[in-house]
């Protein structure tokens, strides 16, 4: 495996244009697919991940075609996938490491009359639950098989779905993505209750596609679990979609490395411009306030699509321990690695709680994120679901191994050039999940 070093530098000064958001790709790849006639979805995201929903469109018939930066898509409609698949299109679905894929495609799969369809991908998407999805698809009456009843590969077989009012065991937003698409090919009205906000992607492009939903904040004692209540979100059954054109904008989790770089590098400005600032996304940037960090929000947002802005992030040597939990955790998975490392920078501690999720994503990253920090000289301890760094005023520096997963790549990036000696990055190839070209990019920051 390679190793990547980082060496401890900075500052970092200038401006970034992130790449493109890899939860908005891999959406809109597939509405596009299921939709009527062509769409452009300009500023798709070109990495592993949506490399391998683009091929799962094709390998059902959609048409796929490069055309600079965009991507043009040939829908096949709702029912198409059931149709085609009398013909010789193919029924083994690789995933390669997406579990956005993994997640979403069997909603839409569920629908296509009793056409069957196998998922699998690599060593890490085998150890992804998929009951979460196999759950309510089979209550809405699909047939869904998995490995030992919970793992990869799985097996969706559609069947005549009814609507179901579903209230999600666990705040994920794939699940209540995959219930909505398995809605649209429903009989009646398909109800979604998430216990804390999740990103709302599926539910803005859906709407921009022509589809009725209905969203309500989920008022029942149960569903209020974090500090913002979560929503409950309606579907019903649907005749078409057509998108036509659609901007991704920027990834905000990707921008996320920066912009803590910055945070925690001597002497660093940067700005990070055409970010994506959905409310569902940016969690982080209200820790990070809570821990006194220098940022600035400019919004620019296009009429009718995603929140657009940027942000500019300075260097913040009076940072403060955070407790984050609660309704925090949703609108912050991703970066969480990322409030651990600037708590390693922070006085006092910083306690991340209620994440078991974290166990769950491309690495269990509980495990990895306290593994890799203490390689690099943190003080950090977890339990099962949540993690205590006690903050020493920076790291030491040392060795981190990525796992295979994308954001400890970055992270470890990240925190080598912060630290005193830098560090030893294996496996830092795992970046180009999402970010193929974070190194250089960091490393123009730098010049
Ligand atoms: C995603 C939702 C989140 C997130 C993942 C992308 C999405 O997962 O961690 O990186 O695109 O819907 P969960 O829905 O499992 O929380």
């Amino acid at each position: 495996m390679a190793t990547t070093r980082f060496d401890s530098a900075g500052p970092l000064r200038g401006e970034l244009r992130p790449p493109p958001d890899k939860s908005i790709s891999h959406r809109a790849a597939i509405l596009s697919a299921m939709g009527e006639g062509p769409t452009t979805v300009e500023n798709y995201l070109v990495a592993a991940d949506t490399r391998s929903t683009l091929d799962a469109v094709a390998a059902l018939g959609a048409g796929v075609e490069r055309e600079g930066d965009a991507v043009r898509i040939e829908g096949i409609g709702l029912r198409g996938p059931g149709e085609r698949a009398a013909g010789d299109s193919s029924r083994e679905i690789d995933v390669g490491n997406a579990g956005t894929l993994l997640r979403l495609l069997p909603g839409w799969l569920a629908g296509q009359g009793s056409a069957a369809w196998r998922l699998d991908g690599d060593e890490s998407i085998r150890r992804r639950p998929v009951d979460r999805i196999a759950d309510p698809l089979r209550l809405m009456g699909a047939k869904v098989e998995c490995r030992d009843g919970r793992l990869p590969p799985v097996w969706v077989q559609g069947g005549r779905l009814n609507g179901i009012d579903y209230e999600l065991p666990v705040a994920s937003a794939q699940v209540k993505s995959c219930v909505l698409l398995a809605g649209l090919l429903a009989e009646g009205e398909t109800t979604v209750v998430e216990p804390a906000p999740t990103r709302d992607h599926t539910e803005l492009m859906l709407r921009a596609a022509g589809i009725p939903v209905r969203v309500e904040p989920a008022s029942t004692p149960i569903a209020i679990r974090g500090e913002l209540p979560g929503r409950r979100v309606a579907v019903g059954l649907a005749e078409r979609l057509e998108l036509g054109r659609v901007v991704v904008p920027g990834d905000f989790s990707s921008a996320a490395f920066a912009l803590v770089a910055a945070v925690i590098v001597g002497g660093s400005e940067v700005t990070l411009s055409e970010v994506g600032l959905n409310p569902t996304r940016v969690g982080l940037l209200g820790i990070l306030n809570r821990m006194g960090a220098s940022i600035e929000v400019v919004e620019q947002t296009p009429a009718g699509g995603e929140p657009v802005g940027a942000i500019r992030a300075r260097h913040s040597p009076a940072l403060e321990g955070v407790r984050v939990g609660g309704g925090d955790i949703s609108l912050t998975i991703d970066e969480l690695p990322l409030v651990a490392l600037a708590g390693c920078f922070a006085e006092g501690s910083t306690v991340v709680s209620g994440a078991a999720e974290l166990r769950h994503k491309e690495s269990d990253r509980i495990a990895t994120v306290v593994e890799g920090l203490r390689g690099l000289g943190a003080s950090i301890e977890a339990t099962d679901d949540r993690f205590a760094v006690e903050g020493a005023g920076g790291l030491s520096g040392g060795a981190i191994d990525a796992h295979g997963d994308h954001r400890l790549a970055m992270l470890g990036a990240v925190a080598g050039l912060a630290s005193l000696k830098g560090a030893e990055v294996a496996g830092f190839d795992a970046a180009g999940v999402s970010y193929p070209g974070f190194e250089a990019d960091l490393r123009s920051l730098l010049s």
